[in-house]
């Protein structure tokens, strides 16, 4: 590239324009904001130009004498052999001359801009390929408004808590809020994320608060107060947590006991692990004639959970207990063949799916990893089930 990008104070410097067209009016147009001394020199000036009421018009053909005293010369006629006049003259009289018919000859281009509040933004190509300038500049507009948009939402963000889902691990499943708020927080406490390495890309400080690794346990209120004192220093917070905030996540304790204590929360969903499951696993948790209704249930504490009485029932957790689950459908009289999908680590690249059916599970004969997702119901086997009824 033989043209280098600089930026260059033009208050008060004479711009000469040469052509009163509608290029040459775009020119002025693009400069009015840098200078108010363009003097427009042409034999015939177009309507457009006339507008321009701060530009000083001189209606006549070019002549060299009006290269005098101009810092930076457009050549925009419509005519090839004026504008290699001017640029040759202006070459000889050591002024830099823009050609707008022959943009490699010139001395100099302008650059498309993007402009904001506080910034301005110039985009040059190699090739000065407009289409390619206009395109990459909306793209960029885009980029930098959104930025921009996020630095002011930070401002307002201080000292409020996001409690955010992230999905069932795969960082692909996370909402585009819920990453926009990943990349503003200054302060991020998660828990047992399946892929948590996916953290490392936001810049805010990461504090795991989860409740299993390294057999340490941090207590729910320890994990409530750590997030209150983050929000009064000030913080935006976000608190992540795998699938839902709302589903098995604690996030209604969460946030009832911020607000009880002043601090503002917003609630940002993830996609539950039941229901990254059962689209990883190509279970239907409900179909037309087979399943109208899904209930989500825990499988975790021995005599706490319960069996759930729905025509597809999602269970999380509780990896060990799904073998006496299994026996409580047996024992109300399921039938032994009623079929059950696990899913472990769903959404994952090692995700395993294994079909099998109540009996099996009963006698011990299916391999259960955690974290697991189980579904019970008919529509583990929906092709069967179909098939079974159009025969
Ligand atoms: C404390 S609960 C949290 C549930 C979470 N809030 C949600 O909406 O998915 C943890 C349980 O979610 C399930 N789980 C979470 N991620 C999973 C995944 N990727 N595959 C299978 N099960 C998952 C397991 O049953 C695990 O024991």
């Amino acid at each position: 590239m033989s043209f280098l990008p600089i930026s260059i104070n033009i208050t008060n410097k004479k711009i000469l324009i040469l052509g009163a067209g509608k290029v040459a009016a775009r020119k002025v147009k693009h400069l009015l904001p840098f200078t108010s001394n363009i003097t427009v020199v042409a034999p015939e000036i177009s309507d457009e130009m006339k507008q321009f009421s701060e530009v000083d018009i001189i209606e006549s053909a070019y002549d060299k004498k009006y290269l005098e005293g101009a810092f930076l010369v457009y050549a925009c006629t419509d005519n090839t052999e004026v504008n290699d006049q001017i640029i040759c003259e202006a070459e000889e009289a050591g002024k830099l001359c823009n050609r707008v018919d022959k943009g490699p000859e010139s001395h100099f281009h302008s650059p498309a801009i993007i402009e904001t509040e506080d910034m301005v933004v110039a985009v040059n190509t190699k090739d000065r390929d407009i289409r390619k300038m206009v395109a990459f500049k909306n793209e960029l507009k885009e980029h930098i408004d959104e930025k921009i948009e996020l630095q002011k939402q930070k401002v307002n963000q201080k000292g409020k808590v996001y409690l955010v889902g992230f999905g069932p691990g795969n960082p692909d499943l996370l909402t585009k809020k819920g990453e926009k708020l990943l990349q503003q927080a200054d302060a991020i406490f998660y828990d047992d994320l399946l892929d948590a390495d996916a953290l490392s890309k936001y810049p805010g400080e990461k504090t795991y608060v989860g409740k299993r690794r390294d057999n340490h346990s941090k207590e729910q209120s320890e994990i409530n107060d750590i997030l209150l004192k983050a929000a009064q220093e000030e913080k935006m917070v976000v608190r992540l947590k795998g699938g839902d905030p709302l589903i098995f996540g604690r996030g209604g304790e969460e946030r009832l006991y911020l607000e009880k204590n002043g601090v503002e929360v917003e609630i940002i969903p993830g996609i539950s692990s039941a229901i990254a499951a059962a689209a990883y696993a190509n279970i239907p948790l409900t179909h037309r004639g087979i399943s109208s209704s899904v209930a989500f249930g825990t499988a975790h504490g021995k005599n706490s959970y319960k069996i759930l009485e729905s025509d597809t029932s999602v269970y999380y957790m509780g990896a060990k207990n799904i073998k006496e689950i299994a026996q409580k459908y047996l024992d109300k009289n399921y039938p032994a063949d009623y079929p059950v999908g696990l899913v472990h680590k769903a959404s994952l690249p090692d995700q395993e799916v294994i079909k099998t059916n109540i009996t099996e599970i009963a006698e011990g004969r299916v391999e259960i990893k955690s974290p697991v997702i189980s579904i019970f119901g008919n529509t583990v086997e929906y092709e069967r089930e179909l098939r079974k009824r159009t025969e």
